[in-house]
């Protein structure tokens, strides 16, 4: 700043009047400019009264999330400017631990790894840090940011004291961690301003003294000045409590603002108020229909933001893409995200600007602060370009292929033979046998297919819960090969300890006999690009599982996107960049390839493919298509021409909700036992609506405690909104923004309707929570309902429609 002033001073001694006047403008905005901007002097942010302090002057902050893993180093400074356009005053990054410690106790920080390089450009640019190290992220990415390593541990637990090797294990991090971040905190003349301790901790648990310790690890490790925060929902921010750490919350596009920090506000009147998470879209799941948010709503919950000075982050501005094999899996039920996070956010995959990006750039160039200027767009420094059809022709056969294998009395995760990801063949011999049999994996992590003295007999899928298949006669002693190939480990829920490849047992099942089989020889696919680049490649296509590789010339490069909808499932590397996961499944049937990991001049491709390719070639398109997807009909949870049929049980409970977006809980007289628990709405809030919708529900114990919705199946629901992906499971997803609606279309189909969801087996059931949808749609909003709980299926009839 006396630099500019005393060069403006100097200006000013050596101009006419005109000038005089022209540069004392400049003088006047560069100050008021240079105030709202972060400097490389000492300054301070804290919390203060019900407002953030920016060296001792209110301040709102508007952050925009990025996750620079998932956005090529080359672009990183693209797309913050594109955030600062968008009218940010800061940027908001969790830091990947897993990204960084791939391997126990080796570090890496370099290239796109390089968190210092992306925190200083954010300051070069003008802007304020909010960084979130975990050690657990979510951000549907592999284990929410745990390392694979840790399952290596029999009986690991995670995000507790009560595991010493996994707080041990955070300590060391968080120590490298904070080397590198402590001296750019704000205090000490740096960019950052927050912290975050953990992640969404109140949806896992409510051990307030291990969220202290991972505060005293933070602060511990050198983020000692930087202001501290957690987040958590509105329906669980008071689960536990930690002292000196600022609570926000998260909640979703459209969400009704004031109703979000109602019991917020009560419980932390003197906080200021910000919501670290407004979801501005969402993820995707593979064979499950492409997410999208509207505007409107979303711009109309911004705005109540605005108007109340209430501060956020956008979760995602832009999402960009989880390369390689970082995507992660929701659960339960067990449903992986494909590989592009662009997250409907409103700056796509590809870094563009989305009609989202420019209404909220419209509404924020209302609330700058005084001085504060609106930032240019900056110019896309990339040109996109499509890559004409390249053939395969050197194919390497899978079983052909294999590494040297490994030993193995009983069969085991991939984890305890040292693989973090990729795909693992099992292989065993079987008896002949005259009859057909059954062959029973307990559990298949994620896909498999089953060969035969190298003949394919079909594919068991974890999201299907599949585990049984059939296999024929065989004369003599055969070969089985069980080829699994992984998705992304979950990162939400208490499923999130997911172990790879096969997790217990294989049986063979003879009529009444079961046979374990062991004895087995282990082959390890890895994902590193070495173990693809070095297989013996043959001038020959046959198809089936196995590496392709070929090579395409091009004369100028540019982002494009590769089009793989003609491959089955697997991972595609580029000039040894890993670029994610296909699977023809859908919706996303493009990768997203960015210009910097392409050459003018000779290009590799290899393709790593588990299933069989409808064609072997591919080719590079000017834009994602991340919504194609056959919608099966086989997903919905009701059979053509059948209705439940509840005449002959008794209901167990009835009763009124309320309207209240937020969770109601309902205790029955007495505890009941039973295997199917059955909800029949009777009719809604607005007695107009003809449809039901529930985000959340969790059924109570005996003890008062929640059952665990670990192995919770959907058995019955009358109709789903397959479009929007507003399926039964999500009333058991955990995820509370995301909801179950009926899918009515004429009256007949209207009220009573019914979610029967089979709990696995006997339970007792005492009552049971519920959360009504929270978004600022009223549609579906149950009123009077029913309850009933059965040992036994509850009987079905034929359907009127
Ligand atoms: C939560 C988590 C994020 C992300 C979003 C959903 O808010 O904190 O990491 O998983 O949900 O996209």
């Amino acid at each position: 700043m006396k630099t500019l002033i005393v060069t403006i001073k100097f200006l000013l001694s050596k101009v006419n009047k005109y000038g005089y006047i022209a540069l004392y403008i400049l003088l006047i905005h560069s100050i008021s400019y240079a105030q709202s901007q972060p400097s490389k002097k000492m300054q301070s942010f804290v919390a203060g009264d019900k407002t953030f302090l920016l060296n001792g002057k209110p301040f709102i902050v508007r952050a925009a999330e990025l996750h620079y893993p998932r956005i090529p180093k080359e672009y990183w400074e693209h797309r913050i400017q594109m955030c600062k356009a968008m009218g940010m005053n800061t940027i908001c990054i969790y830091l990947f631990w897993n990204f960084h410690e791939q391997q126990k106790g080796k570090y890496d920080f370099t290239g796109n790894k390089d968190i210092v390089a992306f925190i200083k450009l954010i300051q070069k640019n003008g802007m304020y840090c909010i960084v979130r190290p975990g050690p657990y992220v979510c951000a549907e990415w592999d284990m929410g940011g745990l390392p694979w390593w840790l399952l290596k541990k029999d009986q690991i637990k995670v995000r507790t004291l009560e595991d010493k090797y996994f707080m041990e294990s955070t300590s060391r991090y968080f120590k490298k961690v904070g080397e590198l971040l402590s001296p750019l905190q704000i205090q000490n003349g740096g960019n950052i301003i927050m912290a975050q301790v953990e992640n969404e901790y109140g949806v896992w648990g409510n051990d307030g003294d291990y969220m202290a310790a991972i505060r005293d690890q933070l602060r511990a490790s050198g983020l000692d000045k930087v202001q501290l925060f957690r987040c958590d929902w509105s329906s669980n921010f008071n689960n536990y409590q930690l002292e000196g750490v600022l609570s926000t919350l998260n909640f979703s596009a459209g969400s009704d603002v004031d109703a979000q920090f109602k019991k917020f506000k009560e419980v932390n009147p003197n906080s200021p108020l910000m919501c670290s998470e407004y979801w501005t879209g969402w993820f995707d799941a593979w064979g499950s229909p492409h997410q999208t948010r509207g505007i409107n709503s979303f711009i109309g919950s911004l705005k109540d933001m605005m108007d109340r000075g209430i501060s956020f982050s956008l979760y995602m501005a832009h999402g960009g893409t989880s390369f390689g094999q970082w995507a992660g899996s929701n659960a339960p039920p067990f449903s992986p995200d494909v590989s592009s996070y662009d997250y409907n956010a409103p700056i796509d995959e590809g870094g563009n600007a989305t009609d989202k990006f420019f209404a909220i750039r419209d509404l924020l160039k209302n609330y700058l602060n005084p001085g504060e200027i609106l930032a240019d767009i900056p110019n896309k420094p990339i040109k996109i370009i499509t890559i004409p059809l390249v053939r395969f022709d050197y194919q390497a056969q899978l079983f052909s292929n294999l590494p040297a294998s490994k030993k193995s009395f009983d069969i085991r995760p991939m984890e305890y033979f040292d693989q973090g990801w990729g795909s693992i063949v099992y292989r065993t011999k079987i008896t002949p046998s005259k009859q057909k049999r059954k062959i029973n994996i307990t559990d298949v992590h994620d896909w498999a297919a089953i060969y035969i003295d190298g003949r394919f007999i079909g594919s068991l899928d974890r999201r299907l819960k599949d585990k049984t298949i059939t296999i024929p006669p065989v004369s003599k002693e055969a070969v089985l090969d069980i080829l699994i190939e992984t998705n992304g480990r979950v990162n939400f829920s208490e499923a999130i300890i997911d172990r790879k490849g096969i997790t217990k047992n294989v049986d063979i099942i003879s009529g009444l006999d079961t046979t374990r089989l062991n004895q087995w020889q282990v082959f390890n696919l890895p994902v590193d690009y070495d173990f693809q680049k070095e297989k013996k490649y043959i001038k020959k296509i046959q198809g089936g599982p196995g590496w392709y590789k070929s090579q395409f010339a091009l004369k100028q490069v540019g982002d494009t996107y590769l089009d793989m909808s003609a491959w089955g499932k697997g991972m595609v590397w580029i000039n040894g960049h890993n670029l994610g996961r296909f699977w023809n499944i859908g919706p996303a049937q493009t990768l997203y390839l960015p210009r910097s990991w392409l050459k003018e001049g000779n290009n590799e491709v290899i393709i790593r493919e588990v299933g069989n390719p409808l064609h072997f070639a591919v080719k590079g398109i000017d834009s994602a298509i991340l919504d194609k997807i056959e919608l099966d009909s086989s997903r919905l949870h009701r059979k053509p021409g059948l209705q439940l049929d509840l005449s002959s049980s008794t209901a167990v409970h009835s009763g009124t909700l309320t309207s209240e977006g937020s969770w109601q809980q309902i205790m029955f007289d007495k505890v009941h036992n039973g295997r199917f628990f059955c909800l029949e709405a009777l009719n809604a809030h607005d007695p107009k609506d003809r449809n039901t919708s529930i985000a959340e529900l969790v059924l109570i114990d005996e003890n008062g405690k929640p059952l665990s919705t670990m192995n919770w199946s959907v058995k019955y629901a009358d109709s789903e909104n397959l479009l929007s992906a507003q399926t039964a499971d999500k009333v058991f997803d955990n995820q509370e923004s995301v909801i179950w609606s009926t899918w009515v279309s004429n009256v007949a189909e209207s009220h009573p309707h019914h979610i029967v969801i089979d709990l696995g087996e006997n339970k007792y059931v005492k009552g049971f929570r519920i959360l009504q949808r929270n978004d600022r749609s009223k549609a579906g909003m149950i009123k009077d309902y029913k309850t009933y709980l059965s040992k036994e299926a509850f009987p079905m009839k034929k359907s009127k429609q």
